[in-house]
């Protein structure tokens, strides 16, 4: 199938869910789908997500912008789910101008996303340092600090920022706050300054985003709407390996939530996963090689953090955890990506159940100590040498590596819609 089949195929509500641990590649799939997709947002996460767009050989890592910004006719959303490290934002931005890709009155913040401020990241990196042995890893962006602030209600949205009392009196009590838990000493008027000159820098972008979409959606041949997911299922808060998460729902729910779009308007969900697993950060990882051959994917795959450069960990494909990604996300397809990564790696091993005690377990365990008693069941599949990197058509693949997509797809239970073969925009086959 050409992509222009597959794209026709593809119904008025399309969301992009990482499925295993993160940098599955979401930001390619975004970037390849909003070529139909005018209006593209994103509803969770921060500037802790780093997608990766690679177009005719140049390179663009978005941390806060919508992968599909690249698009010049396109109007990319960042949603009330969010939480806006305004500097960085800003620094996209100057990016896209830099290489003439002009954003005016097609980007907009949501007025309800929370702000990230300079206390947040140095709460992160604090809160970090105190744990000692048990560092979760964060990308330290103020990520937790700034949803924690949120959820307990002391947090300050983006239009607070145009509210010089409203604004005065809640940085009053938050640094209050910060001096007396943390110890950390700001001046007000100081952090006034600084944050009103940016939100004025931002003011063009500021709207009510859910209204922006909603009229985006209804508006005459519109083809619908995407939804770019961060993060992933399991750095999800309530669905993943707790406490070495996010803080925020990285899962469908999130993204329905933290953009104001109906579960009942999703036509597609589509699962990213990655031909093998990898993980930043510290949690558990059953299938993680810390051998050679870890070493061995890593660079083949540039292994490598788009947001901290952190060498991520690598290791075989686990349907167990794949399958759970689906169930919660009611997956309707799944995009393989990096298939071309497992070039001459030797044959493939894929996790398929996981026992405690002598007992399949069905969900994911809760306690590190029990991660580290897992038996993970594997089978094994023939590898293949050949580079597939130039395969346009799943017939052009060897049959060792269509076999290893056909197992996926029957140990995952959803049809792999697409197979990614390279960074490239072009380098996708559809199915
Ligand atoms: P995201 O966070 O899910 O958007 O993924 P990242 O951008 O953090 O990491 C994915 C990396 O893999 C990026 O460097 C992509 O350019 C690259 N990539 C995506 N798909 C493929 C693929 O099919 N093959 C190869 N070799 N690289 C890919
Ligand atoms: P994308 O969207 C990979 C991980 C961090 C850390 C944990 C908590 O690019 O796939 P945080 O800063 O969010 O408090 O860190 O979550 N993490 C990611 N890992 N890709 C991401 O995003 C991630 N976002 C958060 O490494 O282990
Ligand atoms: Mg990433």
């Amino acid at each position: 199938m050409d992509s222009a089949k597959y794209l026709a195929s593809l119904g008025r509500g399309v969301a992009i869910i990482g499925s295993q641990w993160g940098d599955e590649g979401k930001g390619k799939l975004v970037d390849i789908l909003a070529s139909k997709y005018s209006t593209v947002a994103r509803g969770t996460g921060g500037a802790n997500a780093g997608h990766t767009i690679v177009v005719e050989g140049k390179k663009f890592v978005f941390h806060l912008l919508p992968s599909g910004i690249l698009y010049k006719d396109n109007i990319c959303i960042v949603g009330n789910g969010c939480v806006i490290d305004i500097e960085t934002l800003l620094k996209e931005v100057q990016n896209l101008k830099d290489n003439n890709i002009e954003i005016t009155n097609r980007l907009f913040v949501s007025d309800r996303a929370h702000v990230v401020f300079d206390f947040h990241k140095e709460i992160d990196g604090f809160q970090e340092d105190q744990k000692g042995d048990s560092k979760i890893g964060t990308t330290k962006r103020g990520i937790g600090p700034t949803y924690t602030d949120k959820i307990s209600r002391s947090g300050i949205r983006i239009a607070d920022l145009y509210n010089t009392e409203v604004l005065t009196s809640k940085l009053t009590s938050l640094l209050a706050r910060n001096k007396k838990v943390y110890g950390f000493e700001a001046n007000l008027d100081e952090y006034l300054v600084k944050y009103q000159s940016l939100a004025a820098e931002i003011k063009p972008f500021v709207t009510d985003t859910v209204a922006l979409l909603h009229a985006k959606y209804n508006e005459t041949n519109s083809a619908g709407v995407l939804f770019e997911g961060a993060n992933a299922t399991f750095l999800d808060i309530d669905h993943g390996t707790y406490p070495y998460v996010t803080s925020s729902n990285a899962t469908v729910g999130g993204l329905l939530a933290g953009t104001g779009f109906p579960p009942t308007y999703m036509t597609n969900v589509i699962g990213i996963v990655k031909a093998y697993t990898t993980r930043v950060g510290a949690g558990p990882f059953v299938t993680e090689l810390l051998d050679d051959l870890g070493e061995q994917i890593r660079a083949q795959g540039h292994e490598y953090g788009s947001t901290t450069g952190r060498p991520r960990r690598c290791g075989w494909f686990d349907a167990f955890v794949v399958k759970i990604s689906s169930q919660i996300n009611g997956f309707t397809e799944l995009n393989l990506t990096k298939l071309d990564v497992l070039k001459g790696v030797g044959a493939l091993k894929i996790a398929t159940a996981y026992k405690l005690n002598g007992k399949n377990l069905s969900s994911l365990p809760m306690f590190d100590s029990e991660f580290e008693n897992i038996e993970v069941e594997y089978i094994e599949m023939p590898g293949f040498d050949e580079d597939i990197s130039n395969a346009r058509s799943f017939e052009d693949l060897p049959l060792a590596a269509q076999n290893y997509v056909l197992k996926l797809e029957e140990l995952v239970g959803v049809k792999i819609a697409s197979i990614g073969v390279g960074p490239g925009r072009d380098q996708m086959i559809f199915r």
